[in-house]
């Protein structure tokens, strides 16, 4: 079988972590897929600091990489421009793009989908909300059938382990956050976590799929957690309440017709309830469906790691598409390892 070739944009935290993964796990993938995985290039900045891969894959020129004989493109730089243009460029050449650049989602996803729809390309954004939680292909996906009324969450771990850390420390805000950024959780410039654009791009992008709709970052009331102080959390505390950094995503019934809101705030939220319970890095998500009921996700929203295990089920579904167009796993994907039968050693 053909190889699907892969074309890698960015190997930094993320992208670091998708390298290894593809290389570790290349015999997996190869069966699950029906077809090996191969990586053909990875783009950077300055080749010279990534050692960890090999140098022959190594280039600066990312328009070449994305016009060469690729399959796929895999974005993992960030940032709008030029990720916009290089995706676009993809799509347009007919190429699968998987992309966890969740800013650019949130303001250019329409032209994104009009590209990929143009020429019948895949585009899959799984790690660009709550990192390894299997959350948007569920919404697209196995709730397709569904009405979804709500979606409500934890959805940055840099601004949820600072608050649950003043929350359990009782220490102020800039002592939680230089903490914070010494264990690495939030990066030199902490604006986008801490204003709430990072939460805010994600709930647009979960509005999106939710309510089949097209919303933007810029639809979002967006409010971050700078000014939450030690006292809020005390005060809230005393009410047998937390504070969290919400992303909330509803359908609004008024004599208007209906309609969507959607907003990112600091919330006081009861201890008791599931979310409060939430701490550290970790996001969790709950969504209501009509006929589903309520559901929760939760898990590592943030890091190398999990971001890529993300990154790779999104490459496994679109490589899988290539070779099988839509099909999902093949019968040869499920002969990985032998059953043990009880009470063998
Ligand atoms: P990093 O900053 O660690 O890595 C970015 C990579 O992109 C680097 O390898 C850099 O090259 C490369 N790069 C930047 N600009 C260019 C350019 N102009 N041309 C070629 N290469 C370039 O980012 P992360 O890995 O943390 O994040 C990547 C994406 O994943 C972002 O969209 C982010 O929002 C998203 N994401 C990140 C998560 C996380 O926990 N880190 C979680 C979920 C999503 P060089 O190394 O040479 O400088
Ligand atoms: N800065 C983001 C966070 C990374 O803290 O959640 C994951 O999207």
């Amino acid at each position: 079988q053909k190889p699907i070739k892969v074309a890698l944009l960015g190997c930094g935290t993320v992208g670091t972590e998708v390298v290894r993964l593809l290389t570790d796990q290349a015999a997996d993938l190869t069966a699950r897929v029906g077809a090996p995985v191969e990586l053909a290039g990875i783009a950077v900045r300055k080749p010279n600091k990534h050692r960890e891969v090999p140098a022959e894959l190594l280039t600066t020129d990312v328009d070449g990489l994305v016009e060469s004989d690729v399959d796929v493109v895999v974005e993992v730089v960030g940032g709008i421009e030029p990720a916009r243009t290089w995706l676009l460029k993809a799509l347009h050449g007919g190429k699968s793009v998987v992309t966890a650049n969740k800013a650019l989602l949130a303001e250019h996803s329409g032209e994104l989908f009009q590209a990929a729809d143009s020429t019948g390309a895949d585009l899959y954004f799984e790690a660009a909300v709550a990192g390894a939680i299997p959350l948007l292909r569920p919404l697209r996906e196995s709730l397709a059938g569904d009405r979804i009324t709500r979606v409500m969450g934890i959805v940055n771990g840099t601004t949820n382990f600072i608050l649950s850390g003043m929350d359990s420390t009782g220490a102020s805000y800039s002592e939680t956050l230089e903490e914070a950024t010494r264990l690495g959780y939030a990066e030199a410039d902490p604006t986008a976590d801490v204003d709430g654009f990072d939460a805010a791009s994600k709930a647009a992008i979960l509005a999106s799929l939710a309510f089949h709709s097209r919303v933007t970052a810029a639809d979002v009331h967006r409010e971050g957690i700078a000014s939450v102080s030690a006292a809020d959390i005390a005060a809230a505390k005393g009410l047998g309440r937390t504070v969290k950094l919400l992303a909330i995503c509803e359908r609004v019934t008024s004599a208007g017709g209906e309609s969507i809101s959607v907003r990112v705030h600091p919330a006081m939220i009861p201890r008791t309830h599931p979310l409060a319970g939430v701490n550290g890095a970790f996001n969790a998500v709950f969504v209501e469906a009509d006929a589903a009921g309520e559901m929760m996700f939760y898990g590592r929203g943030a890091g190398g790691a999990p971001t890529a295990s993300a990154v790779l089920g999104d490459l496994v579904a679109v490589a899988r598409n290539r070779v099988v167009s839509g099909r999902g796993p093949r019968e040869s994907a499920y002969a990985a390892l032998p059953v043990r039968p009880m009470g063998q050693a």
